[in-house]
């Protein structure tokens, strides 16, 4: 981007070629063009209008924790919602339920730990999902044990000329792991509404819940959690075992040999190591069972024509 009219807003953190890597989970990704932080919404008004004015995409991530980014990086602006954005604040419903109001940067992991301090028994289901909250509601995030679809009561979103708008519940197309949105919409904060218990009888459904995930799954750090949706009635992780490729490697990733739906990082992994172990996945799959997987897993940046079916 050149030119007087395009330069950056005074105050907002902007960094040029920001290697992508160490904002996911995943620990892989090429540099953002430009890397937008806004620590408040008058500030990503002002990032959208740079970015409009300037004819550049922009795409936001959340925690990071359920995206693989190109090695290629990703064109015009990355913009990220953390500091500012990561305010809580909660009310009675009467005396058996709550709503919170989560900044969209707030952490699935500080809500957690919330929810077993407060008793918020509906959100206990969150133990051990990663990423931010915004993300989490834009991802239909979960486990066996709830989605966000079952919690969310409104979304605030800001909208590509800065506007703010809030969706109420009725109005929001949730499917499984999925939320359709308009793609110039931004989410600033999330409404979850949760019925009160016993804050302790909460903590412990949470320890419970992360021990087994603990035992099931590899470790949060150099994955982006399961990366196919689990096809209707089925296990996309007993899919993949099943065909036999539970520890097959590409370069330094691996399809994880505790859980067949995890691709791991083992060090320097690149973005097309992981995608020749899903193509690899999906096509044995579809060879042995008829079954088409399809990615959880979003993948951001160049080059995604080189794989139709994401
Ligand atoms: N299985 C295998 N081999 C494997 C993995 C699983 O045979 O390598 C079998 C298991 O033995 C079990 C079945 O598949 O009979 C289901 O496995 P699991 O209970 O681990 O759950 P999942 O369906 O694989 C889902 C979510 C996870 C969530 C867990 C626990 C999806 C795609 N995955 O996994 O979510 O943590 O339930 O609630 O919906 C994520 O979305 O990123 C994620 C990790």
């Amino acid at each position: 981007m050149s030119g007087p009219a395009l330069k950056p807003p005074a105050g907002v953190t902007v960094l040029f070629d920001e290697p992508l890597a160490g904002w996911t989970s995943f620990g892989i990704g090429g540099p953002a063009e430009i890397l937008c932080l806004p620590t408040d919404e008058d500030q990503l008004r002002q990032v959208l209008d740079w970015a409009r004015q300037a004819g550049r995409p922009v795409t936001v991530l959340g925690g990071g924790s359920n995206v693989l980014i190109s090695d290629r990086g990703v064109p015009g602006l990355v913009i990220i919602l953390r500091q500012g954005f990561d305010r809580i604040s909660h009310q009675p419903l009467g005396p058996e339920e709550v709503l919170i109001r989560a900044g969209a940067g707030f952490s699935s992991g500080r809500l957690v730990s919330l929810a077993g301090e407060h008793g918020w028994l509906d959100l206990a289901f969150l133990a051990g999902v990663p990423g931010s909250i915004g993300g989490a509601a834009v991802v239909n995030a979960g486990a066996a044990e709830g989605w966000m679809s079952d919690v969310v009561q409104g979304l605030r979103v800001l909208n590509g000329q800065g506007r703010s708008r809030r969706l109420d519940r009725a109005e929001l197309d949730y499917t499984y792991r999925c939320l359709r949105l308009d793609p110039d919409k931004i989410v600033v904060e999330v409404e979850l509404k949760s019925r009160l218990a016993e804050p302790g009888t909460v903590s412990q459904m949470i320890g419970r819940w992360l021990k087994r995930r603990r035992v099931r799954q590899p470790g949060g750090a150099g994955s982006a959690g399961c990366f196919f949706k689990n096809p209707p009635r089925d296990s996309a992780g007993r899919l993949i075992e099943a065909v036999g490729l539970k520890g097959r490697r590409c370069g330094a990733a691996m399809i994880s040999d505790v859980h067949a739906n995890f691709i791991v990082n083992l060090g320097r992994a690149r973005a097309a190591d992981v995608m020749v172990l899903a193509e690899r996945a999906r096509t044995e799959v579809w060879i042995r069972f008829g079954i088409e997987l399809e990615p959880e897993v979003r993948f951001l940046g160049r080059g995604r024509e080189k794989w139709p079916w994401l």
